[in-house]
């Protein structure tokens, strides 16, 4: 079973900017996905597209077999984003974002308001959920993204760059928490500019470049296009995933 299927999808902006030249991926269920690559690559495209939230110029795409053109309310209903800008109301409560979300998905507040505290709860939150979103870090910000995305029980979670501006020590919670959810069954899309926090997470990853994919396979199968004489040499074990970035991109 493929939770996402995307087959030469391109896409020219009205501005002329061809952000996808033909981009072809497929993402098993249960997986846990990294989408990389550097600023401007297309990562964001591809997502907003996904999510119907941009318009593609051509190509196929389906999100548990329900193509995006013919199905578009039960591919949406399976995914839940957390998108790179933060786009909550900051004075609403952490509380109503995720309850209210549950809402567009006609989950009825009855079965929504245990479900947000628990996701609040789990995502360490519970004890400001009743305060204005304002008063939250930077990481509880994404976290409450998190919570909101899940509150309809979603089978694919996308994450655009979840972890810009989190620091070291919670971004690590949050791996832990994104980990657990992999392991109860849920399908994780992750963007991010952290190579060694793909490396730590990804199952399978697809390195883009330029709008278009310049490799893909598993983390093993990526880290082994790079067996470099300086990395033999050396004890050295970490940064192996950022050798082959920059070798496929040209830049850091
Ligand atoms: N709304 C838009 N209008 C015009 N060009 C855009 C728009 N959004 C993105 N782009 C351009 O498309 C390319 C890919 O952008 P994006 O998908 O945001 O990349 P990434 O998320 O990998 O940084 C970039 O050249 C960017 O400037
Ligand atoms: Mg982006």
């Amino acid at each position: 079973m493929l939770a996402l299927t995307v087959e030469n999808l391109k896409k020219r902006y009205k501005t002329g900017t061809e952000a996808l030249k033909g981009v072809s991926l497929t993402i098993p269920a249960g997986d846990f996905f990294g989408l990389l690559g550097p600023n401007g690559a297309g990562k964001t495209t591809i997502i907003g597209i996904v999510t119907g939230l941009v318009n593609k110029t051509e190509g196929l795409v389906s999100v548990f077999g329900h193509d995006i053109d013919k199905e578009p309310e039960r591919a949406k209903a399976r995914i839940g984003l957390v998108g790179q800008e933060v786009n909550f109301n900051p004075f609403e409560k952490p509380f109503d974002i995720v309850v209210n979300q549950g809402g567009y998905y006609g989950i009825p507040r009855s079965i929504a308001i245990p479900r947000a505290k628990k996701l609040l709860h789990d995502l360490g939150i519970g004890e400001k959920m009743m305060q204005g979103s304002m008063t939250l870090s930077g990481g509880m910000k994404r976290r409450l993204m998190i919570a909101r995305a899940l509150i309809h029980q979603p089978r694919f979670l996308i994450l655009d760059e979840p972890t810009a501006g989190v620091d070291v020590e919670l971004r690590r919670g949050m791996w832990d928490y994104l980990r657990s959810l992999t392991a109860d069954g849920l399908t994780i899309l992750l963007t991010t500019h952290y190579l060694e926090e793909a490396e730590q997470l990804c199952k399978n990853i697809a390195i883009i470049n330029k709008g278009e994919i310049v490799a893909k396979g598993t983390m093993a199968e990526i880290l082994a296009m790079h067996e470099s004489a300086e990395s033999e040499k050396s004890d050295y074990r970490g940064g192996r995933l950022e050798e082959v970035f920059i070798k496929l991109t040209q830049q850091k």
